[in-house]
């Protein structure tokens, strides 16, 4: 079960107002909360669908690639790296423009049998059509017509671009659903397909997300009051550190979905992320002693597993008090030094505490987040599930574009 703890982050600011009705209210007048229809959406039937498509990609192909960007490939990325069972390669393209590492994917690729998940909600984004294009033709050029029996499509439910192509060159087709954001698509076919190729028991994932559903509400609305009242208080940028290095891309991911739903309007907290410790050594200075508008959520997991430092003596006797430790004492103690040293030079620490690495806390934790989000913007007067910004820049790319008279 998730855990939260606030007092190191209260001494500095009161959690504003947030009456539970009340959120829940502001949060139902929404039309885009379809993920949090967790238990009717993801059906036994879709479900059924993903895994088997899954053991298709893991029995045909030595690697599956996921061509996607910004929500619709950071949340698999997230669930893969924690969780995968690294008997199978996943690689990701289609959220970037660089030549260069297409090209070495290309190469990498050469050498083994694969399929690829196409994944876009609009079925518009330049970086993943670009990216899919290219693979679609060495695919061809590979497979034949075969190819498209090993191209799987995640798109909008809307008809669009993308699922017409699924459907003429009978791709299979994934859908999200409507009323679900890319950023809140994790838990949607978006993220639960290429997690099932990876080997992550998405079954358990589900659960752990409708449990919180069930059960997480007065906590994720308390993290969302807590945020919002340190912003109140002048505290503008969080810093998201998990302690897990496994769970660097879940803080990418967090920072993209916090990021997108809340800096609106000229406003909303900042969202950065750091890997602890590993982070300590470059940015531990500036969280110590710099500009003090910053407060910090750290996530750990009680029990992330033993390693003990074995019996033998190096380095001339420094550090010998090492021996017969664990790494999971070093890394409490570690998590223990930071809230405390932190929020005695003025940062105030909110602690988040996973029981253990796996899909269920996982699932829990996604769901959280989401909802603490969600919460956050209807505390703060926005709306946390638009992203107008990030339609300008996909906007003005293309007329760049077409102004060179290319055409997407
Ligand atoms: O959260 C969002 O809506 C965006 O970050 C999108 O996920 C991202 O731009 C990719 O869009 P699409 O899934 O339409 O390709």
């Amino acid at each position: 079960m998730l855990s939260l703890i606030t007092d190191r982050a209260l001494k500095f600011a009161a959690p504003a107002d947030a009456d539970q009705a009340e959120q829940n209210a502001r949060l139902s007048a929404f039309s885009m909360t379809g993920w949090m229809k967790i238990a009717q959406r993801e059906s036994a039937a879709e479900l059924d669908r993903i895994h088997a498509a899954a053991q298709r990609i893991r029995r045909e192909s030595g690697a599956l690639v996921l061509v996607g960007a910004g929500g619709s490939s950071l949340g698999a990325r997230a669930l893969i790296s924690a969780l995968g069972d690294g008997d199978f390669s996943v690689f990701f393209c289609g959220d970037n423009l660089s030549a260069k590492r297409m090209t070495r994917l290309r190469e990498r690729l050469k050498t083994r049998d694969y399929s690829i998940n196409i994944v876009s909600k609009t079925g518009t984004t330049l970086e993943t059509l670009a990216a899919a294009r290219v693979l679609l033709s060495d695919m061809e050029a590979r497979y034949g017509t075969a190819a498209f029996g090993r191209v799987y499509v995640t798109a909008g439910e809307e008809d669009n671009a993308l699922s017409r192509f699924a459907r003429e060159r009978e791709c299979e087709l994934f859908a999200i659903p409507r009323d679900v954001g890319g950023r809140y698509s994790v838990l949607s076919p978006a993220g639960l397909l290429p997690a099932a190729a990876a080997g992550v028991d998405i079954d358990a994932l589900i659960s752990g997300a409708r449990d919180m559903a069930q059960s997480g509400r007065h906590t994720a609305l308390r993290y969302a009051a807590t945020r919002r009242g340190l912003y109140a208080s002048g505290y503008r940028t969080e810093i998201f550190a998990p302690f897990e290095a496994d769970l660097s891309d879940l803080a990418s991911w967090w920072r993209q979905l916090f990021g997108e739903s809340e800096g609106k309007g000229g406003g909303g907290i900042f969202p950065s992320r750091a890997a602890f410790t590993a982070d300590l050594h470059s940015m531990g200075q500036y969280i110590q002693q710099g500009r003090r508008d910053i407060f910090e959520t750290l996530l750990s997991v009680r029990d992330g597993g033993t390693l003990v430092i074995p019996r033998a003596s190096y380095f001339g006797g420094v550090s010998d008090d090492l021996v017969g430790t664990d790494f999971a004492e070093l890394n409490a103690a570690a998590r223990r030094a930071v809230a405390d040293a932190h929020a005695a030079g003025g940062v105030p620490v909110l602690e988040i505490e996973l029981a253990r690495l796996d899909a269920y806390n996982i699932g829990q934790a996604v769901y959280f987040f989401q909802l603490a989000c969600a919460y956050s913007g209807v505390l703060s007067g926005i709306n946390p599930f638009d992203q107008p910004g990030v339609e300008s820049y996909k906007r003005k790319l293309k007329e760049i574009l077409s102004n060179n008279r290319r055409s997407f």
